[in-house]
């Protein structure tokens, strides 16, 4: 049996032993358990002691992860070496966050003075949006931005101006991404063409559902304001080509590199339409929170390094203990698009089942991920968590000091947080049910059947991440552990995180339904999906 096989085996057997006992009796067996289990990282504390790991259990993973060479593969991102072998790319996310004259290479070529170029022209062409000194084109200032992009074009910059925009905003920034028109219907609601400027986000500029939209705000523009409307679009982009062709005027072109992956993206020039609206500053600030957890990744031994605690939890949640589903619920309104962001973070990035040699994997990879902001899926879903005949792991993110609004509403979403955590992992013994049906004198046979359906079972595990305060650093580095933790679980699975291989069928199929729905020849298909074509072609 390989190192790597033995360490897999070890951690079953862990997981085996996890089983029979109960998370909340490890804290009397280890004395040392918090501590053990607290790590902070960047402004954030990540407190895994309410996972179902023994200290024990941890160093078992921690050798799996050594096993898999974590360490080396770490070592290769970092040195961008290519790691998107499927792609013959590397993968240097890091690249866009680091301190100006990093010097960061993507296989063998020096990359850090193209991304300062580039992030000096945002600073540039943002600074003169804000000031006054760029007008559109019949000399007004813009006072609005339509965003359009989708996927890593779209979810990362939506998650940063939920999360940091000012309650009344100098630029508003609206977004679209689904080719539902309605959406860019709903995000035009109210703009004036002579005041928004379109940024049209997509690193290949083919994408069906952005080219849609940026054909819709193309022709409202020009609608308004005749041909100098084009003067109001920016473009963010790998295809310079095309960019030029769509209408964009270079100078308003902002580019990236194939190094970049969509979902990683929100650091580079797809972060645009942030850095306008909330200024340079705060996007240094973000960018700057990320450099921290990519410090601390790259420097911090694995035992105390919270990306791999992260991952390691979450795999031994979900190969140990063959859990495939997780909640994340962010106890801030502000980070309500967090489990939406980290859909496709996680499940685009690792929901393969084939290795980087194209051999089937040996081991599950990605769970399904899902939540809301918390407290209100206190009130939907958390009926399952507590009481349903699935274990659903859950990570909480709270914010330890709010900025905004009423403090006591603060301390009672806090409350939520820490109350929720421990309800979940302490659970309610029928006993203790029983003896209070009793003691309000509910007859015996009501007992019999309130007690179990009153009954928590506990013992289900969470993770608990704490950010000082939800700043742009600390979401910088929110977001930035979550990458590291994904890339983490990859390296372990064996999988290649970086390319996203299972979106193209659907693309394609789209396109040959699309031809027929709108009067071209029919082809070959399954009795259903013929039926379906056939009854909304018009
Ligand atoms: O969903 C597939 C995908 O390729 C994502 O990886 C990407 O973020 C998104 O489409 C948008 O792609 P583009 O930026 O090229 O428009």
């Amino acid at each position: 049996m390989s190192d790597v096989d033995a360490a897999w085996a070890a951690l079953h057997a862990a997981a085996e032993r996890a089983r029979v006992r109960r998370i909340a009796s490890l804290f009397d067996r280890e004395p040392d358990r918090l501590a053990k289990l607290t790590v902070d990282a960047a402004g954030l504390t990540l407190d895994l002691s309410k996972q179902p790991w023994s200290l024990g259990d941890l160093a078992e993973a921690l050798d799996l992860a050594r096993a898999s060479g974590l360490e080396a593969a770490r070592e290769r991102l970092f040195a961008g070496e290519t790691m998107n072998a499927s792609e013959n790319r590397a993968v240097l996310h890091m690249a866009l966050r680091a301190p100006e004259g990093a010097g960061f290479k993507a296989q063998g070529q020096p990359v850090s003075a193209e991304v300062d170029e580039v992030l000096g022209r945002m600073r540039t062409f943002a600074e003169a949006v804000r000031s006054g000194a760029r007008r559109g084109a019949t000399g007004q200032p813009f006072r609005a931005i339509l965003h359009i992009g989708i996927g890593g074009s779209d979810f990362g910059p939506r998650l940063v101006w939920e999360a940091l925009r000012p309650l009344d905003p100098q630029i508003e920034l609206r977004f679209a991404a689904n080719v539902d028109p309605a959406e860019i219907q709903q995000a035009l609601v109210g703009l004036d063409p002579a005041e928004t400027l379109v940024v049209v986000v997509s690193k290949t500029f083919t994408t069906q559902e952005t080219m849609t939209n940026a054909e819709t705000a193309r022709t409202w523009l020009r609608d308004a304001l005749g041909p100098q409307g084009d003067s109001h679009l920016v473009a963010v982009s790998t295809a310079l080509d095309l960019t030029r062709a769509f209408g964009v005027a270079d100078d308003q072109v902002f580019g990236f590199w194939d190094w970049v992956g969509g979902r990683y993206s929100v650091w580079s020039a797809v972060g645009l339409s942030c850095l306008i609206a909330l200024g340079p500053q705060a996007f240094d600030a973000f960018r700057a929170g990320g450099a921290a957890m990519d410090a601390h990744f790259r420097e911090t031994p694995l035992e105390s390094n919270a990306p791999v605690l992260l991952a390691l939890a979450h795999v031994f949640n979900r190969n140990g203990l063959g859990r495939a589903v997780r909640s994340v619920v962010p106890y801030a309104q502000r980070l309500r698009l967090l489990p939406n962001f980290l859909q496709q973070l996680e499940m685009e990035s690792n929901g393969k089942r084939v290795t980087f040699d194209g051999k089937p994997v040996k081991h599950a990879t990605a769970v399904a991920v899902f939540g809301d902001a918390g407290s209100n899926v206190q009130h939907a879903f958390f009926q399952m968590l507590h009481q349903g005949t699935d274990v659903i792991p859950l990570d909480i993110v709270a914010v330890a000091q709010g900025s905004e609004g009423d403090p006591a509403a603060q301390k009672k979403l806090l409350a939520n947080a820490i109350a929720q955590a421990e309800a979940l992992m302490v659970g309610r013994t029928e006993e203790d049910v029983r003896a209070e049906l009793f003691a309000k004198g509910v007859p015996a046979a009501e007992i019999e059947t309130l007690a179990p359906q009153r009954t928590f079972p506990g013992d289900r595990p969470s993770s608990f991440i704490l950010m000082d305060r939800l700043s742009p650093g600390t979401l910088g580095a929110l977001v930035a552990l979550y990458e590291h933790k994904t890339f983490v679980e990859g390296v372990l699975w064996g999988i290649n995180s970086f390319d996203q291989w299972g979106v193209e069928l659907g693309k394609t199929l789209a396109s040959r339904v699309l031809g027929e729905l709108t009067g071209g020849q029919s082809g070959a298909h399954d009795p259903s999906t013929a039926a379906l074509i056939a009854r909304l072609r018009g």
